[in-house]
């Protein structure tokens, strides 16, 4: 093994931020013989000092730029969310000539042409796996499908409006549902990210910019909100042995890609139906592949945490 460590940077360290230092903490020795080198967590950026987290021993800073500045630092874990500040962040890490590896799916689907000519114009890495399906290597695995057409994707990118659409069935109405889903951690305080589909817009639009080679802006996802659906629907949908489910589908025709996000009537018996929670579920189709499946968990500190790792000695094993 290489005995020149590599030092990680993270800006953040809140759900998944705070889940990649406590892997760091407690895993460094499988991490460090994936990497082939021994790989260092140097320092986090957070707003607030004062905020009890669960996050190792990591240093922490409310200076995201002192992050960027630290020589010691090759790889910046962008894990704040949104786009401003994490949009000049990341753009000011390649300046600095250091990788990025991001969860951000906003910022990735909304700045897809400049973060990729930034990092082109540094010679560094972006990698973003945690930012579509987290512990689902769905992006590693679109990536390798370059020489297949792909007809229609079809994916369940969202756990919240899952949780939410599976406690309706019960009968619950909608507000109850989602007080159920913010109680139990998957709904953040504003759900509107999850339940007008921003979140699953986001996440579609990054796998078709994947598999068409170039962006395909989140606008152009159409987006039916979950938030006048009755319990009626639901509980309809299965008494007919079915589901509903907020679906996010790409259909790519000979043309313009259409692609569209919002509740749908699914089997009860696809994985799709049986899903209730953070399981997320992305199925291609395509000429040369047939059908392919990829599912698991698509929410959570530690499974995101585990897509950002992944990333992060893949850069390593890359040698820079
Ligand atoms: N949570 C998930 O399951 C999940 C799954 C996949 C992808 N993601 C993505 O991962 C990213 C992070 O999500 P999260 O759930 O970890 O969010 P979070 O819990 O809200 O954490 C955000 C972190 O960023 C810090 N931060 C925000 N603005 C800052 C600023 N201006 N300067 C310094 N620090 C700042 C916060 O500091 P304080 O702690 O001091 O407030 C916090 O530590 C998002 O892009 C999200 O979409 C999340």
């Amino acid at each position: 093994m290489s005995a020149k460590p590599l030092g990680v940077g993270l800006l953040g360290l809140g759900t998944v931020g705070s889940a990649v230092a406590r892997a760091f903490a407690d895993r460094s020795r499988r991490i460090d013989a994936a990497a082939g080198r021994p790989l260092t967590l140097v320092a986090a950026a957070v707003r607030d000092l004062k905020r009890p987290r669960d996050a190792g021993d990591v240093p922490v800073t409310t200076d995201p730029h002192a992050i960027l500045d630290d020589p010691d630092i090759a790889i910046v874990v962008e894990v704040m969310g949104g786009t401003d500040p994490a949009g000049e962040l990341v753009l000011g890490s390649f300046e600095r000539r250091k990788h990025v590896v991001t969860a951000n799916k906003e910022l990735v689907a909304k700045e897809w042409n400049a973060v990729h000519e930034a990092a082109r114009l540094a010679k560094r890495e972006l990698r973003f796996e945690a930012a579509v399906a987290a512990a689902v290597p769905v992006i590693a695995g679109m990536r390798g499908l370059g020489a297949v057409r792909p007809r229609v994707l079809r994916g369940l990118l969202n756990g919240t409006t899952t949780y939410i659409c599976s406690r309706m069935e019960t009968g619950k109405s909608f507000d109850e549902a989602l007080a159920e889903a913010t109680a139990a951690g998957y709904a953040e305080a504003d759900p509107t990210n999850d339940v007008d589909g921003h979140d699953a817009a986001y996440k579609l639009a990054i796998l078709i910019s994947i598999l068409e080679g170039r962006h395909f802006h989140p606008d152009h996802v159409r987006r039916a909100t979950l938030r006048g659906i009755a319990a009626s629907e639901l509980t309809g949908a299965a008494a007919r042995g079915a589901r509903i489910r907020y679906l996010a589908v790409a259909d790519f025709g000979d043309r313009a890609t259409k692609a569209r996000v919002g509740p749908e009537e699914v089997s009860a018996e696809s994985l799709e139906g049986q899903a209730t929670g953070p399981t997320n579920v992305i199925t291609l189709e395509g000429d040369l592949v047939s059908r392919l499946v990829w599912s698991g968990p698509g929410a959570g500190g530690d499974a995101t945490a585990s897509a950002i790792l992944g990333d992060v000695i893949a850069i390593a094993r890359s040698g820079t």
